[in-house]
């Protein structure tokens, strides 16, 4: 079998991971027409693109149950381990993250998977670990988050799916969410010792959770100067288990030849067009669900109108996911921002629109040859 390092992505200074577009809605709580109705041939050709365009990884979200409300967010999304199955089979060179929620889904079963998407894509697959948080979800399920321990399951798990991975013998564990006997799997991974591994996570414990376990930290952000701080804690949650993490933004783009077209679209689809009853309903369980108090948004649910912004690079309007960064304006300005980031250790960020195949083509023509000549990107 031909053996591979796990993926780092090569070596460009900002990378990317198309994202949620295994979702409907376009990562905004909006009514707005044009958002991303998630069609699978849709899925496929702007992975393709993605592909051919350089970008490192396909990061689809792990859904359940959506939003609900007038924008419906989310309500409409494919099974990740399949999709990544077939995302991987269409394409050549891009990674192809599954994000795996370890209450649903065993160990061993992980294992497998991953190992067989790493097989179907001669050693492209990743794995992104979330914990979960979302009750409403899990129902479905009949399953219950255990909002204290998830991190410390999560670990275990963890390791049982890294040891498995490993290869070799049978063994049995003896752990505390965990009693297995004879437990391996077959084939292991191409990539050695295993695909790469990102946690998504804001809390404490989520930032130590990804420091023992992941390669990347995937986060979300307020505000640039929040980020800043993010990078330095988890490098040193990672340093303090000898480890090094990189740290990736979770960002919304709205580019446009002109910055004025790109702020007229961002204010239409994310203020003119807002569900913000279901982005107050969003807030109200996020914040129920951090069991530690940590939330990366203002703890204020209710969400009145929005005034358009003179100038909306960073800024949120009712319809915004809180925490995902908006990234909005002409291809200078995309780069001028992406190269702030990148100033403060950020290592990617996944990519996200309202409409994934209205707006990827352009970010691919007028932004990635940019962020060559910034120094961000090689060609
Ligand atoms: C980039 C990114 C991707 C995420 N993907 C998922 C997902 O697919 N499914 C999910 O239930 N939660 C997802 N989450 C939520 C996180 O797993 C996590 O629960 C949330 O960020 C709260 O973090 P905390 O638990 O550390 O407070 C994602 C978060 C981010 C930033």
């Amino acid at each position: 079998m031909r053996q591979v390092p796990t993926a780092t992505f090569g070596n460009n200074r900002f990378k990317f991971g198309l994202f949620c577009a295994n979702c409907n809605g376009g990562m905004t709580f909006s009514r707005a027409p044009e958002r991303w109705a998630c069609e699978w041939d849709d899925i496929v050709e702007v992975s393709k693109l993605a592909d051919d365009a350089g970008i490192e990884f396909v990061l689809p979200v792990a859904k359940w149950r959506g939003f609900g409300g007038d924008s419906a967010l989310w309500d409409k999304s494919f099974e990740v381990i399949a999709h990544s199955g077939a995302i991987a089979a269409v394409t050549k060179r891009i990674g192809v993250f599954s994000t795996i929620h370890t209450p649903l889904m065993t160990p061993a079963y992980a294992a497998k998977a991953i190992a067989t998407i790493d097989h179907i894509s001669h050693g492209r697959a990743g794995l992104n670990i979330v914990c979960g948080w979302n009750q409403d979800e899990f129902d479905i399920h009949g399953v219950t988050i255990d909002g204290e321990k998830r991190y410390e399951h999560g670990l275990e798990w963890y390791r049982i799916f890294s040891k498995l991975m490993e290869g070799g013998a049978p063994f049995d564990w003896d752990g505390e969410f965990y009693k297995l006997k004879h437990a391996f799997t077959d084939p292991v991974s191409i990539q050695r010792p295993r695909p790469a591994v990102m946690s998504a996570g804001f809390s404490n414990k989520g930032r130590d959770f990804a420091a023992r376990a992941a390669d990347i930290l995937f986060t979300n952000s307020a505000e640039l100067a929040m980020g800043e701080s993010v990078v330095r804690t988890a490098r040193d949650y990672a340093a303090r288990h000898g480890r090094h993490i990189d740290v990736y933004a979770s960002c919304l783009y709205v580019c446009r030849p002109t910055r004025e077209e790109a702020e007229d679209f961002y204010y239409h689809v994310a203020e003119e067009m807002a569900d913000r009853e279901t982005t107050s309903r969003f807030k109200r369980k996020r914040i129920a669900a951090a069991t530690d108090g940590e939330i990366q948004f203002s703890p204020e649910t209710e969400v009145p109108p929005v005034p358009r912004h003179a100038r909306a690079m960073g800024k949120f309007y009712s319809g915004s996911i809180p925490g995902v960064y908006p990234v909005v304006g002409s291809p200078d300005d995309i780069v001028e921002e992406l190269a702030r980031m990148s100033a403060i250790g950020v290592s990617g960020s996944s990519l996200a629109f309202v409409n994934y195949k209205n707006e990827l083509p352009f970010f691919v023509q007028e932004v990635l040859p940019r962020m060559v000549r910034a120094g961000l990107r090689t060609p």
